[in-house]
């Protein structure tokens, strides 16, 4: 498939699809052909306002144009139908996170996705900024033993009591709210940056407002666009969770995640315990890292082709001051995924693949079960598939 341009699509039209379309256009040798979106009036605005060719409200009229890969923006509900269709399909298939509701139906796309001779991947964005790569890069070369892990992804866009949208309706969102829509990131994040995986872990997840106030929503996911009256909704999810879990070889980890903690936009950040020395990344500065050092000055390293492991380069093409931020990681993420789609480097452990992103499903599923029956769970118990 290399030299083609890539021919694209995109479903959904809300926040993060127009995140998609603009991370595309900075890669090279891609064209996007078509949108699908739910309203038509408004796919069609889309289409018009980006200079997309093609715009539908039904998915499958995608099966009739010549497509290369679909990138699938839409609420959580709709990844696991639309996926499973464009792997049955044999479209390359690149979905937003979470991959699904449940582990059942992710359990069902890495089934499909193993016969289906397409690629598959899943939007786990935060892994591909610079400084994330090359914290990966430390911790396998220079931070010595593995002692703790330390994450937190906090956030305020729910703060208040009428702060509300399909987030909380739980056959759009699924019956998890925050650990799949943020913990998932970090989840991903440990597991990367570690290279080890969450073996078990014990969760409390946390409801701060068993009500909140409903009224219409006309903007999309963070716009606050709310107007009319008010309506008492019983809140079936969680604001917060506090998990501690071990990794594979036992090493201990604490997370805390909420969508409910004033200031806190985007509040990500990983720091990973060495028997040399420690390692931050915080995603709202996203172009550094600090290395704490017990003897002598801790340092900040700045993402630069000339600072980061040589390996590392193409996710952090500007020199320092220019900062690398959270646009750069997702045109890298997709980045990575199409290359594989054009045959230039098989770079599946790159990038979030079904498997791994069914993984992910089952660590949001051990969280539901740890906070419901009150105990450890292994993820070994678990359905592999
Ligand atoms: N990777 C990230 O950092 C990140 C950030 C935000 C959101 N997301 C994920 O992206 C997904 C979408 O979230 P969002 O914040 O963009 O939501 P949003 O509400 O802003 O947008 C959702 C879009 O889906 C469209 N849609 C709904 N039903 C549809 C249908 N039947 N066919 C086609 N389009 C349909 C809506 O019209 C809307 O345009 C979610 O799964 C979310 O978890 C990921």
């Amino acid at each position: 498939m290399n030299k083609k341009k890539l021919r694209v699509a995109i479903v959904g039209t809300g926040f993060i699809a127009k995140q998609h379309y603009e991370a595309i256009g900075r890669l090279a040798g891609t064209e996007i052909v078509a949108v699908v979106g739910r309203d038509e009036a408004k796919t069609r605005r889309f289409s018009q306002e980006y200079g997309i060719e093609n715009y539908f409200t039904n998915f499958e009229e995608l099966f009739y144009m010549d497509i290369d890969v679909v990138h699938i923006c839409t609420p959580n509900n709709l990844h696991y139908p639309m996926a499973r269709l464009a792997l049955e399909n044999k479209i390359n298939v690149f979905c937003e996170k979470p991959l699904s509701l449940t582990t059942e139906e992710s359990g069902h796309l890495v089934e499909l996705a193993k016969e289906s001779g397409v690629l598959h991947g899943v939007n786990l964005n935060y892994r591909s900024n610079a400084m994330v790569r090359e914290m990966k890069k430390r911790v396998e070369e220079e931070l010595g033993d593995l002692l703790l892990v330390k994450g937190e992804y906090i956030q305020d866009w729910l703060m208040f009591d009428d702060d509300y949208d399909w987030h909380f309706e739980p056959e759009l969102v699924g019956p998890s709210r925050t650990v799949a829509d943020i913990g998932s990131h970090l989840f991903d994040l440990i597991q990367f940056t570690t290279d080890r995986q969450i073996r078990r872990l014990y969760a409390k997840l946390i409801t701060v407002y068993p009500t909140r106030y409903k009224r219409q929503q006309s903007g999309e996911t963070f716009a606050h666009t709310y107007s009319g009256e008010a309506e008492a909704v019983e809140v079936v999810n969680e604001d917060a969770a506090m998990i501690i879990a071990e990794l594979d070889d036992g090493v201990k980890v604490s997370m805390h995640l909420s969508q409910v903690t004033g200031g806190f936009k985007n509040g990500l950040s990983l720091t990973i315990s060495g028997s040399k020395e420690s390692i931050t990344w915080k995603q709202e500065e996203p172009d550094k890292l600090f290395i704490g050092k017990r003897l002598g000055g801790n340092e900040l390293v700045y993402a630069d082709p000339k600072y980061v492991d040589g390996s590392l380069a193409r996710f952090a093409a500007l020199p320092a001051g220019h900062a690398v931020g959270w646009a750069d990681g997702m045109k890298n993420s997709i980045a990575e995924f199409y290359s594989h789609v054009r045959g230039e480097v098989d770079n599946s452990q790159s990038y979030v693949d079904f498997y791994k992103g069914h993984r992910l499903m089952q660590l949001v599923e051990a969280c539901l079960i740890s906070n419901k029956e009150e105990r450890w769970v292994e993820l070994g118990e678990l359905n592999e598939e």
